[in-house]
């Protein structure tokens, strides 16, 4: 049954220009341009509800035209946004270049998501207590993270921490109040050398086995890690402190021709909350996740591309009690 997934983080307005390849530095030329709602909160929390969690959304806003607008998606989604008001500040907005394989460049200005205050995210305490799950990402003020995943974590609510994107310092990340991380591999390589000393380089991850990947996930305090790797899957990794016994496992990414990335990582987070907050085990819920992703990759847009719950059902041939394999 659906339970509720709570979403603490960030609201942009994505400012989108498709290319055919990525400008050279001095170098001007014309593209195909879009806007859209994006933001790593935002677009978590819009695909929790899409998937059919009842879903709240605490983040901060600007006082201008995109918060507006924020405001009116958030209640055409059936959120329950718990937004904090910066009249100081504009709301958050993304420059986004696709080039004509699908790899973006992305550049944020973090506006009203940088001041989101733990005094809010403490008056919101409810809708976070009252949740199955917790979901967290790095685009908002890291202090008012942490207090969201200490509150959830004194009473009971699953904590699902995506450390992205990685610009917070590695070193400030809360790892020690995260129940599930979800790094890719330059967020893994930047926390294992801030949280244990070790210096990997991100693209050397994908040649290590799943000994020696596990092994790396030990090193990191959360006691599971679902390692997102792109188009090769996810690698799963649990310490075997909670019900389930120590293990790891690989998951294959759905092969599917990517159109927009942008936001592919959200959608599976999203996917992993809302399969969690339904008590399915790590493994069905990374299952799940991947299909989120594959589908959501195959249009534009970031929030806008996100699928329902019967679309992942349609396209899979899954039902409600079978979200895995
Ligand atoms: O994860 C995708 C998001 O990252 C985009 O929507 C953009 O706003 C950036 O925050
Ligand atoms: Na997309």
């Amino acid at each position: 049954a659906a339970r509720p997934v709570a979403v603490v983080g960030s609201f942009n307005q994505d400012f989108v220009w498709h290319v055919e390849r990525f400008n050279a530095p001095g170098e001007t030329q014309l593209g195909r341009f879009d806007t859209g709602p994006g933001g790593k909160g935002s677009n978590q929390a819009i695909a929790c509800a899409r998937l059919g969690a009842p879903t709240r959304f605490v983040a901060a806003l600007g006082d201008d035209a995109i918060a507006a607008q924020a405001r009116a998606l958030f209640d055409a989604e059936g959120i329950d946004a718990r937004i904090e008001t910066h009249a100081q500040a504009m709301s958050g907005s993304a420059a986004i270049l696709i080039d004509a394989s699908a790899q973006n460049m992305i550049v944020v200005g973090a506006g009203a998501n940088a001041l989101l205050s733990s005094a809010h995210v403490e008056a919101e305490r409810a809708a976070i207590e009252s949740a199955a799950v917790l979901l967290t990402q790095h685009e908002v003020n890291p202090d008012a993270t942490r207090r969201a995943l200490e509150i959830a974590g004194a009473a009971g609510v699953l904590r699902i921490h995506n450390p992205a994107p990685t610009v917070v310092p590695a070193a400030a990340a809360p790892l020690d109040q995260v129940d599930v991380l979800t790094p890719n591999e330059s967020e893994f390589a930047d926390l294992l050398r801030a949280h244990a000393g070790l210096s990997l380089a991100a693209d050397g991850l994908h040649a290590l086995g799943d000994d020696d990947l596990h092994a790396l996930c030990l090193r990191l305090p959360p006691p599971r890690i679902v390692l997102t790797l792109g188009a090769r899957g996810a690698f799963v990794s649990d310490a075997g402190t909670g019900d389930a016994p120590a293990g790891r496992l690989r998951v294959p990414a759905r092969p599917v021709v990517a159109r927009d990335t942008t936001g592919a990582g959200d959608a599976f987070n999203a996917g992993l909350a809302v399969a969690l907050a339904e008590g399915q085990p790590l493994d069905h819920a990374v299952h799940f996740a991947t299909r989120v992703a594959a589908l959501q990759v195959q249009r534009e847009g970031a929030a806008r591309g996100m699928p329902s719950r019967s679309e992942v059902e349609r396209e899979w041939g899954i039902g409600n009690r079978d979200l895995g394999r």
